[in-house]
Parts: C-alpha cells; sequence; structure tokens
C-alpha cells in the first residue's frame, strides 16, 4: 500500500538518502529542509504537518556539533532546543494524526566504560556529553508521548555529502582529501564503535517503519566494531591510496566533548545490516563513479 512518508531534514546526509529509498519503492514522499520548515517554530511544524497528514514522519534533523554544544551556551541552547524537544513535538504531532513516527540517536548516549560485547538495546544510557545528555533526553521524550514510535541508535554516519547549506563531509572523505594533500594522516585508535552507512541505513529504517515491527529502541549500524584507524586503514586499501596512517590516542586530540572509548551497538532486533567493510566498498564505488544514489 503506497504511503505518505514525511522526512524532515531530506538535505542531510541521512535525510536525502531516505528520500531515495522512499520514493523508489512508490511512496509519495514529501522532504522537507531549511527553506521549506525551521522545526524549531512548534506551532507551524504542528500546522504544516496536520496539513499534509502523512502516515510516516521521520526525523533526521538534528543538531550534531558535538564540540561546539560542549563550550558554547548558544550553540547548547541550539543543541538541546533541537535533539532533547523538537523530537517530543514531533512525536505528539504524530500520534495527535495517527501517523508512524521514526527518530534518530547516538551511541554518545552511552558512556562508553563497558567492558566488552557493546550495547544491547535495552543498555541504560548514561551519557559524558552535553551532546549525548541532549539527545538521550530526546529520546525519553519520544518514547513518554507514546504511539507508533521507533528511536534509532546510529554511530559515526558515513555517505555522500548532505545537499544542505552547512553540509558536512564523512571522517573518510576529509581523511582522503588530506592524505592525497600531504601524504599521511593519523587516526584515532583507542575509540571503538560501529560506522554506518547512510543508504544502508535508509534501507533499514524502510523495513523497520513498514514492517510493522514493536515500536521502542533499534540499533541499525553496519557490523563490525573498530576503531577510526582501523576504518581508515580498510578504506585506504579499498582505495589504493598510498597514504602513512599514524595511529594516535583520542587524548592527543584537544576536543571539549569527551568520547565514549567503546561504543559498540548490538543490534539484537533486526536483520544485520551488511559488514562495514562491504558498505565502505560500495561508498568507494559510488564515490569514484560520482553517481547519486545507489543502494547496493
Ligand atoms: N552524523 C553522524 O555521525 C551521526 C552519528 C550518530 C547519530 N546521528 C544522527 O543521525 C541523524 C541524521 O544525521 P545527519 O548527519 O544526516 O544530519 P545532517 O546531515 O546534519 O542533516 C540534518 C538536516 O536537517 C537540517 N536542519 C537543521 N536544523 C533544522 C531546522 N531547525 N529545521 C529544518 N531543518 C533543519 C540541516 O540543515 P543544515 O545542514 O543547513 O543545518 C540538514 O539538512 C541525526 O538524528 C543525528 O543526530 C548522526
Amino acid at each position: 500500500m503506497i504511503k505518505k512518508v514525511l522526512i524532515l531534514g531530506s538535505k542531510g546526509m541521512l535525510g536525502q538518502e531516505l528520500v531515495c529509498v522512499f520514493s523508489e519503492a512508490g511512496h509519495k514522499v514529501t522532504g522537507w529542509d531549511f527553506g521549506d520548515i525551521d522545526v524549531n517554530d512548534a506551532s507551524d511544524t504542528r500546522e504544516k504537518i496536520i496539513m499534509l497528514h502523512p502516515d510516516v514522519i521521520i526525523n533526521a534533523v538534528a543538531y550534531n556539533a558535538v564540540d561546539l554544544c560542549e563550550e558554547d551556551e548558544n550553540e547548547f541552547e541550539k543543541a538541546w532546543r533541537l535533539n532533547a524537544e523538537v523530537p517530543g513535538e514531533l512525536a505528539s504531532v504524530a500520534l495527535e494524526i495517527g501517523a508512524v513516527f521514526a527518530h534518530y540517536s547516538t551511541d554518545y548516549v552511552f558512556d562508553g566504560e563497558q567492558r566488552s560485547g557493546g550495547y544491547s538495546e535495552d543498555a541504560i544510557p548514561n551519557p559524558v556529553s552535553r551532546y549525548g545528555e541532549s539527545k538521550f533526553i530526546g529520546e525519553k521524550s519520544v518514547a513518554a508521548i507514546g504511539g507508533r514510535y521507533f528511536i534509532i541508535r546510529l554511530s559515526k554516519l558515513f555517505g555522500m555529502p548532505a545537499s544542505s547549506v552547512s553540509a558536512k563531509k564523512s571522517f573518510f572523505a576529509k581523511m582522503e582529501e588530506v592524505a592525497r594533500e600531504k601524504g599521511a594522516v593519523s587516526a584515532v585508535d583507542d575509540e571503538t564503535g560501529c560506522f554506518t552507512y547512510a543508504p544502508d541505513l535508509a534501507s533499514a529504517t524502510y523495513s523497520l517503519v513498514l514492517d510493522s515491527a514493536p515500536v521502542g529502541v533499534y540499533h541499525l549500524v553496519n557490523e563490525g566494531s573498530v576503531s577510526w584507524y582501523e576504518a581508515l586503514r580498510e578504506y585506504f586499501r579499498i582505495i589504493r591510496i598510498d597514504a602513512e596512517i599514524m595511529p594516535v590516542s583520542g587524548a592527543s586530540f584537544t576536543r571539549p566533548a569527551r568520547r565514549p572509548k567503546d561504543s559498540t551497538l548490538c543490534n539484537t532486533k533486526r536483520p544485520a545490516l551488511r559488514d562495514y567493510r562491504e558498505a565502505l566498498e560500495s561508498f568507494a564505488n559510488r564515490k569514484e563513479s560520482g553517481s547519486g544514489h545507489i543502494v547496493s
């Protein structure tokens, strides 16, 4: 059955892939980003959503400047509004119109101090940064509203750069640029976690929301728990770039926000996403061909 799907943050790294996946499957997709809507304006947002009356609302809007909001009060206010308050407001409109609501969160809700084995969906969050705290409160407010909601945690998103005004390149694309320019890069090797390829997450989100899965928290990340250093080594091997990668400790960078040491997310509820190395191959091919959306 064709669904009316609203994607908020449709020009972001993940949002743009969600638009492709749902449109390619034949659903009626509306993508809103800055210019169409400012989700900080709660009453305007509610009015617009009610007018559209979607069956599914997917919120890919977030404040992601982890370090900036740790040390700057104005930035923290922005992070709090978008990450902690807006998700509950959106969940509430979804409940009002009977829409499914999907929202994204992060491995940074965990402190990363666990010994081994990773965090399953029911592990107790304990954020160690203000960004992590804002995302955790957002999760709690969505769950408190209830309705047909999905909170999807991911970590270390990579993919094609977003088309929004302030779009960032992913870690791999940035490191590739530096390596081509300088011949050497350094990468943190004492922080471990999972990577998430945006098209894979968009496809996994698609199945989750249209599968009548139980409401609640999900971990949707590519398989494989690695450090930034290990993942970068793999990427450079795939793209055959002969640059030196120096393993360094996270402590050697000045970063205002604390990072979890091991924030591996375990997906115990849904079909596993492919191994991150396969996803990296797809990303490299797509980047090389300069092509648009490919889910492979
Ligand atoms: N990136 C990661 O490594 C990572 C890791 C863990 C979890 N996540 C989560 O994954 C989700 C998707 O992240 P992403 O990296 O795809 O985000 P993104 O690229 O920053 O995309 C967010 C989009 O929302 C837009 N936006 C921001 N504020 C808005 C507002 N007030 N009203 C309307 N649109 C607004 C942004 O526009 P501008 O760009 O112009 O601001 C951007 O187009 C988020 O929930 C994020 O917290 C991401």
